[in-house]
């Protein structure tokens, strides 16, 4: 089979979703396959048959390739997971810029750690705690630091936010994508996300229990004064706004949708 005519069978396949394929499998673009008379080789033709049934049957993409592209890195995920958004980039371009020298910040609900991960690489001076409920999610975080080779300035912590902080040190700042889908738009996930965990979508009826909870929580754990980063969904500018008395600054993201909250005081 050509590279050519297996890239008209991706594009049949997986339509708008073929890009990130050919990315992965081949690494290489559309473009450069679109006229490819060559033979494609033997081994890349069973791991296609292999990862196109996987991705036929609902799996996302990068739970089949086990790295998702985020920032300027390659985050490892895995089932149990949640997978990194590029929508999430914008908060960790604001932390990059705007965290104090030397600062020692919370990657709270860490996931894959792909936040602390692109601010520790991209900031040689700040340290990282990076927090979540999650086992999968810490063992995942680990790993993208190592990858890096960020792990010696960073501390990962099993830690539920609803319970104590009692036992957490002072913080510069907060960094937080929390689960913040609320039970309406729950029951109507598209199928690739249903195949990401709950447990990191779901914030409760109105969505905010999270936010609601940081907030409330975080106002005795800065050194100094207070700077939180959040991101939000499109249409929770207002709940935020509202729940810090309009002490917030909303910006958006790339499709111009409202996606981080920044509380700083
Ligand atoms: C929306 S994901 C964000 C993951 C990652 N920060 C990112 O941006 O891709 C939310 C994370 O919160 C974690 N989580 C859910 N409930 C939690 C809780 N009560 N305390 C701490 N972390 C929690 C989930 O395990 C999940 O990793």
């Amino acid at each position: 089979m050509t590279y050519e005519y297996l890239y008209g069978e991706i594009k049949s396949v997986l339509g708008d979703g073929a890009r990130a394929y050919c990315q992965y499998l081949l690494d290489k673009n559309p473009e450069e396959l679109l006229f490819d008379k060559r033979e494609v080789p033997d081994d890349l033709l069973s791991k296609h048959a292999e990862y196109s049934e996987r991705i036929r049957t609902g799996e996302p993409i990068q739970y089949v390739f086990g790295y998702a592209p985020f920032y300027d890195l390659y985050i490892d995920c895995a089932p149990g997971v949640l997978i990194p958004r590029f929508d999430t980039e914008v908060l960790a371009e604001e932390a990059i810029k705007t965290l104090p020298e030397n600062a020692y910040f919370a990657d709270l609900c860490c996931g894959t750690g792909c936040i602390a991960a692109a601010v520790l690489k991209h900031r040689e001076d700040v340290f990282a705690l990076c927090l979540d409920i999650s086992d999968k999610a810490l063992e995942c975080t680990e790993k993208n630091l190592k990858k890096y080779g960020l792990e010696g300035r960073a501390e990962t912590r099993k830690f539920d936010v609803f319970s104590s902080w009692d036992g957490l040190p002072p913080l510069d700042a907060i960094l937080c994508n929390p689960p913040y889908v609320n039970a309406k738009n729950m029951m109507t996930l598209p199928e690739n996300v249903k195949k990401e965990p709950s447990e990191a979508l779901y914030g409760g009826e109105d969505g905010l229990d999270f936010y609601r909870e940081i907030i409330k929580k975080s106002k005795n754990h800065f050194k100094d004064k207070t700077h939180i980063i959040f991101e939000i969904g499109y249409d929770e500018a207002d709940a935020l706004r509202k729940l810090t008395d309009g002490k917030c600054v909303i910006k958006k993201d790339l499709s111009n949708n409202d996606r981080v909250c920044i509380i700083r005081g």
